[in-house]
């Protein structure tokens, strides 16, 4: 086994004993020796400096010479490697150093720092990239104001971009080289630097600020691609526009640019002025993107722009503090996008991602707080827990405060923290001073990892017309975590009474209750309400208030009744989504025993009343009629997880669903057809997101007919949305007649590698036996790329993510293949690498047989030398 090295904490945290405030770089772009010169003034911390030695950090950086204020420094003045620049002796007031640096951005298979994508320039710094283009005081808390001059072949490379405003820029004469001058006045950290150069189409557009200044906006991409640009640029507008409304924030440079590249790391980059995408979350026209494409480039476009201000102009100060930007910015892009769309319907989108992302994580052994206090390598920690349940601790602290002193405590935040690199005891601070609130205990949201669970149980008396409710809350040990406390979770609720209304009370004792808000605080309180006029059917944790399980002592025939009656819509999915979950439990377990699986009629009834309910959107309806994964239900069993039975007792249930709605679901998916021309708005995706899923509805009854249906739907759809739906059905049944289908999509867009994603992430979703050898075989396909993320993710990524039978296959073949891709695949791209292996993280909740098989595997990668970092720390984690 390999050590690793020491670890980072909260704790240790210093302020830096240097501070550089600006930093001039001179890039002179070559594909495989770049000259850089960075000229950076430099000033001694007067309280920390540590007696004139400046160490600045590199990793695999290439030193060609360096100058202390002008004058050459001789090798006995500095030591250097490639993570390490030390120079003894500095003064110990502002000084100049001058870094010159070679840089090879053809042979940066890592993707971070100075790399090459489709024939362009591109950089990627966040977290610790700048390290890979100079040495540095690569630290978020070092903030400067940067100007970048770039030069290039102009042949090669006819845009010069870099973050802030233009300036200077024209041909050298002589010469066939051109240069252009960036300049960002505001100061940022390192990890915001971003330079991009090439050969690229571009669409433009300008935006009136609340205050009328004109800003002019691009979106570059690939030469041929400007056409599928527009909607990412109407989101821009709508975004920037929505931030002014809702938080009063108003960009700040003359220009803003957006630039798709096809090799990135990571869905997309908030650098200051000059966000980097991967170009999934930019593309998108009707022949090529499905409605929920369109939805992320929404969302994500709208994310890195608000980061403008929660991020960029209040930056963090240190990597432990990420949820600071990254938990806040996700909880605006999900209002953006809920104010653009349907409130309710994007709610119960983000809690099942919530559910199916983050609460693995903080159910195993990679869990860890929203802030965590260690870690070994920061990369992996761009985890669901800080991003998603981030967001969640922000959204509970509006809960908590109400809108208006939600927005008082921003406005603060925004008011004292502009320019500087905060905390989140900062931002707290910030919400208790505004509105006088105690947020004391409410702080261990970002403290205590782990899923809270609650048990509620509800005891009518009416002789007394009291009603009881008892809530005991609980949060399980994590890794270095073993006791925790009691925190202060907001539970939204109402009381139904036998109308379906919400009944009336008129007095509360034991827990703090604010109009719709309950505060739980202690392990367990009881709550009396006093005059309730009839037995109530408890809705509890509307709107997923907190990101709990909660656990509910309820009928069926309430849960039936909550389905067809609750005035909150995601707890009228969420009664649904309890029955069909229950139902899934006892089925696999049924299964597993030799029994065959029974069907609740209340879940039939449940659905039914769904489905014909007029006055709900089609796309709630939809939602309601998904029932849960086959990972969501693994995750409720917890335990000895037999993935084979799990899936047959969800086909049995959608086989009794499908004949319980009978020919109901044939003459709803008639009457949906024919939308007319094809517009990506939310309406009419919720439309085709109905007709889809009753098609795959239809289809789980194995009919000779749905299978005509879908496979003429199939090859009648004139958009993405409908081809797709049909082709994901036919391959998620594992049909016979999916693979000429399958190969059909992928001759039609043979040409385009984004499409070839889906194309990818179907065939290796198929769950069939035969769908690890076709995976293999696809490894060596032309459309695949081990050097592009995208095609990893599509292929490799779905199959260990989403194809539960087949990755976990009893014969252990599925741990194996992931094993082998991730150590191939280490060696070139480490972050790409240990983000896959973290498919294993649930591996202890498996049956014992799998079980054995998913820790040989691990333990086969934990045993190889030369590990990255990266790959080493989730391996070990996971192992431990
Ligand atoms: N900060 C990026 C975001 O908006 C994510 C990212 C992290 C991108 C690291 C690249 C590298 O969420
Ligand atoms: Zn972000």
């Amino acid at each position: 086994m390999k050590t690793a090295t020491a670890p980072i904490r909260l704790r240790d945290y210093r302020a830096p004993a240097f501070t550089i405030d600006t930093v001039l770089l001179d890039f002179k772009l070559d594909p495989v020796a770049t000259h850089l010169t960075a000229t950076l003034s430099i000033r001694p911390n007067s309280a920390e400096a540590v007696l004139g030695r400046l160490e600045l950090v590199g990793d695999e950086t290439v030193l060609k010479s360096v100058s202390l204020d002008g004058a050459l420094l001789a090798p006995g003045r500095y030591h250097a490697t490639p993570s390490l620049l030390v120079i003894e002796d500095v003064p110990d007031t502002v000084f100049t150093l001058t870094i010159e640096t070679i840089i090879d951005p053809s042979a940066n298979t890592k993707l971070m720092g100075l790399y090459r994508t489709s024939g362009n320039y591109c950089t990627q710094c966040e977290a610790e990239g700048f390290r890979r283009i100079t040495y540095f005081l690569d630290r978020p808390d070092v903030l400067a104001v940067y100007t970048t001059r770039i030069e290039a072949r102009k042949s090669e490379a006819p845009i010069l971009l870099a973050n802030g405003n233009p300036g200077e820029s024209g041909d050298i004469p002589g010469t066939d080289r051109h240069f252009a001058v960036w300049h960002d006045p505001f100061p940022k950290p390192s990890y915001l630097f971003a330079m991009v150069a090439g050969d690229l189409g571009v669409i433009t557009d300008s935006f009136t600020t609340m205050s009328g200044r004109e800003v002019e906006l691009r979106i570059y991409c690939e030469h041929g691609k400007e056409g599928r640009c527009t909607y990412a640029m109407d989101a821009l507008k709508r975004s920037m526009r929505w931030d002014e409304t809702a938080f009063g924030r108003e960009y700040d440079l003359d220009i803003f640019i957006i630039v798709a590249v096809s090799d990135f790391n990571m869905g997309a980059m908030e650098n200051k002025g000059l966000n980097v995408f991967n170009d999934k979350y930019v593309l998108a026209d009707p022949d090529t993107a499905t409605d929920a494409d369109y939805a992320n480039v929404e969302g994500v476009i709208a994310h890195e722009y608000f980061h403008n201000w929660t991020g960029n102009r209040i930056t963090c100060r240190d990597w432990f503090q990420l949820c600071l930007k990254e938990g806040l910015t996700v909880f605006r892009d999900q209002e953006f996008s809920s104010d653009m769309r349907s409130r309710p319907v994007k709610r119960i989108a983000d809690v099942r991602t919530l559910q199916a992302r983050q609460f693995p994580e903080d159910g195993g052994p990679l869990a860890h707080p929203v802030r965590p206090e260690i870690y070994h390598e920061i990369s992996n920690f761009y985890t669901p827990t800080v991003y998603e349940k981030g967001a969640e601790v922000v959204r509970m602290l509006k809960t908590i405060l109400g809108p208006d002193g939600f927005r008082a405590g921003m406005d603060l935040y925004f008011d004292r923290h502009d320019g500087d690199a905060a905390t989140i005891e900062d931002f707290l601070a910030a919400f208790a001073d505004a509105t006088g609130a105690d947020l004391e205990q409410f702080a261990l949201w970002y403290a205590q990892a782990g899923t809270p669970q609650i048990v509620a149980k509800g005891q009518y008396d009416a002789n007394a017309r009291v009603y009881k409710l008892t809530l005991a809350q609980s949060v399980p040990s994590t890794p270095g975590q073993l006791v925790k406390k009691p925190m202060h979770t907001p539970i939204r609720f109402g009381l139904i009474g036998p109308n379906g209304a919400d009944i009336a009370f008129d007095e509360v004792s034991g827990a703090r209750v604010e109009g719709d808000v309950l505060h739980l605080t202690e392990a367990s309180q009881t709550v009396v309400f006093g005059g309730v006029g009839a037995r109530p059917v408890p809705s509890l944790l509307r709107g997923f208030s907190a990101p709990v399980r909660l656990a509910i002592d309820i009928s069926a025939e309430d849960l039936l009744f909550q389905a067809r009656t609750d005035s909150d819509p995601f707890n009228r999915w969420q009664a649904v989504q309890t029955l069909a979950m229950r139902n899934l439990v006892t089925g696999s377990g049924d299964v597993a025993a030799g029994r065959s699986p029974t069907v609740e009629p209340a879940l039939v009834a449940a659905l039914e009343g769904i489905l014909s309910d007029e006055t709900l959107e089609p796309a709630f309806r939809a939602q309601t009629l998904q029932m849960p994964s086959e990972a969501d239900v693994a995750r409720e069993i917890g335990h000895d997880v037999d993935p084979d039975a799990i899936a047959a007792a969800r086909k049995r249930l959608r086989l009794a669903v499908c004949e319980g709605l009978g020919n109901t679901l044939f003459v709803r998916y008639g009457l949906l057809s024919g939308g007319g021309q094809f517009t990506p708005d939310a309406r009419s995706a919720g439309r085709r997101a109905l007709r889809n899923t009753l098609l795959d509805l239809m289809v789980a009854g194995g009919s000779r007919a749905a299978i005509t249906a879908a496979l003429d739907h199939f090859e009648t759809a004139d958009n993405m949305t409908d081809r797709l739906g049909a082709l994901s059905t036919l391959a998620h049944a594992a049909l016979p007649e999916r693979q000429r289908a399958l190969d059909a999509f992928h001759d039609r867009y043979r040409d385009d590698p984004l499409v070839l994603d889906k194309w990818l992430t179907l065939e290796a979703s198929v769950p069939a036996d035969e769908t690890l050898d076709r995976i293999k075989l696809l490894l060596h396909h032309p459309s695949f790329a081990i050097g592009n993320p995208n095609r990893v993710r599509a292929l490799v990524g779905s199959f260990a993510g989403a194809n539960q039978t087949q990755f976990n296959r009893p014969d252990g073949a599925g741990y194996d293949f992931l094993a082998d891709f991730v150590l191939d695949l280490d060696r070139r791209n480490p972050q790409t690498a240990a983000r896959l292996l973290v498919s294993f993280r649930s591996w202890r909740a498996l049956e014992a047989g799998r079980r054995a098989r998913a820790e040989n595997a691990l333990k086969r990668i934990a045993a190889r030398d030369g590990l990255s970092p990266d790959t080493l720390d989730i391996v070990t984690r996971t192992l431990a």
